[in-house]
């Protein structure tokens, strides 16, 4: 089924197809329909970051950036879905076209820049709804808004949505938006990290709800930098760690037509690195804190070996866009099998 709409839906631009996705989904979700595609994979839960999932397997950031589809995605199966990433004002992006398939490498680059709606239309769309699995929200900060004057940004983001979100997400390792990544190192890190601490430990004492903060790394680091950017995590007791956005290595498709467009390469190509960032990062903290692996994930096999290299959940991105649906329950399958065997789960 999905191979005959994919086979339609990749005759148009990248973006249309996407955006008519996302639409189609929308509505069906509004209109009460889910039920017609809905799929519940029976799985063993698991707890991470004091959370009950349903399953491993989550849907990565960036598909859902406005929460539009969230509860008609999470019907597709997936145990967690993490929308954005928002910013505080609406803003428009990269200039199009920002999107391109490499479906020789089942790859994608993308150069997006944050397009979304604004935190406003988040939270008008999170605070109420009816997706039973885990909503995470991932937040950034505006093109406008320099890197010095970041925090203010995700501070801003993370005050709005921590009362509808199961868990938030700072994403510093876009390679979309200039200077962002430069946040993972050093002081500028922890400086970035501490205020959002502070501010869900205020919560948590008022409100009596714990929601847990991730950070999201890029793949482009040495092993050193990982460990480094490891134990700073530690220090300010964020709750786990995502690893990894896309790269900016264009090694494993080089003379494709759209290699050298500037932007994040996803998919296959960025297998291998992203599982040795889980590698490098699941050795080095010793349980200490939980990773989330993600990048190229486009078999159950992958996911389990995201799993084998330490990450307690996977997420999904780029394989969703080439297998579709199938590969949410190929995935589930697998890490529940996985997760059985290990006696990982709940
Ligand atoms: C078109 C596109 C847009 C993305 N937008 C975001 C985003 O807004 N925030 C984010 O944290 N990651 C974003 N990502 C990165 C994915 O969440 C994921 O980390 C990365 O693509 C690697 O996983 P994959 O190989 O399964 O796609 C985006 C990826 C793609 C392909």
């Amino acid at each position: 089924m999905y191979n005959l709409a994919r086979s339609l839906l990749f005759k148009f631009d990248p973006e249309v197809s996407h955006e008519l996705s996302l639409d189609v989904l929308g509505a069906s979700s509004r209109l009460g329909l889910t039920s017609l595609y809905a799929h519940d994979e029976a799985a063993t839960p698991v707890n991470v970051m004091g959370i009950d999932f349903p399953n491993a397997v989550g849907l990565a950031a960036g598909l859902d950036k406005n929460a539009d589809a969230f509860e008609a995605l999470g019907a597709l199966g997936f145990g967690f879905v993490e929308v954005g990433t928002v910013t505080p004002k609406g803003q428009s992006g990269n200039p199009k076209p920002r999107l391109f398939r490499l479906p020789e490498h089942e790859a994608i680059i993308n150069r997006m820049g944050f397009n979304n709606k604004g935190v406003d239309h988040m939270v008008a769309r999170i605070r109420k709804h009816n997706y039973k699995g885990v909503l995470g929200v991932n937040i950034g900060k505006n093109l406008a808004t320099s890197v010095e004057g970041a925090a203010a940004d995700y501070l801003a983001c993370l005050e709005q949505v921590i009362p509808y979100a199961d868990y938030i997400t700072a994403n510093i390792s876009s390679p979309n938006t200039p200077g962002l990544r430069s946040l993972q190192f050093g002081d500028s890190l922890a400086e970035l990290i501490a205020p959002l601490v502070e501010a869900k430990q205020r919560y948590a004492d008022e409100h009596g709800r714990r929601v847990p903060l991730a950070v999201k790394i890029a793949p482009d680091m040495s092993d050193d930098e990982i460990k480094m950017v490891a134990d700073t995590l530690v220090d300010q007791k964020i709750d786990a760690i995502i690893a990894t956005n896309t790269t900016l290595s264009r090694t494993a498709v080089i003379g494709h037509e759209h290699a050298n467009e500037a932007g994040g390469l996803s998919g296959a190509p960025v297998r291998d690195a992203s599982t040795h960032v889980v590698r490098v990062l699941c050795d080095h903290l010793q349980n200490e804190l939980p990773v989330i692996g993600v990048g190229g994930i486009l078999s159950g096999a992958d996911a389990v070996e995201k799993m084998q290299a330490g990450a307690k959940l996977v997420q999904i991105y780029s394989g969703f866009i080439y297998r579709g649906p199938e590969l949410v329950h190929e995935s589930i399958t697998a890490t529940d099998g996985y997760i059985r065997e290990n006696h990982l789960g709940k």
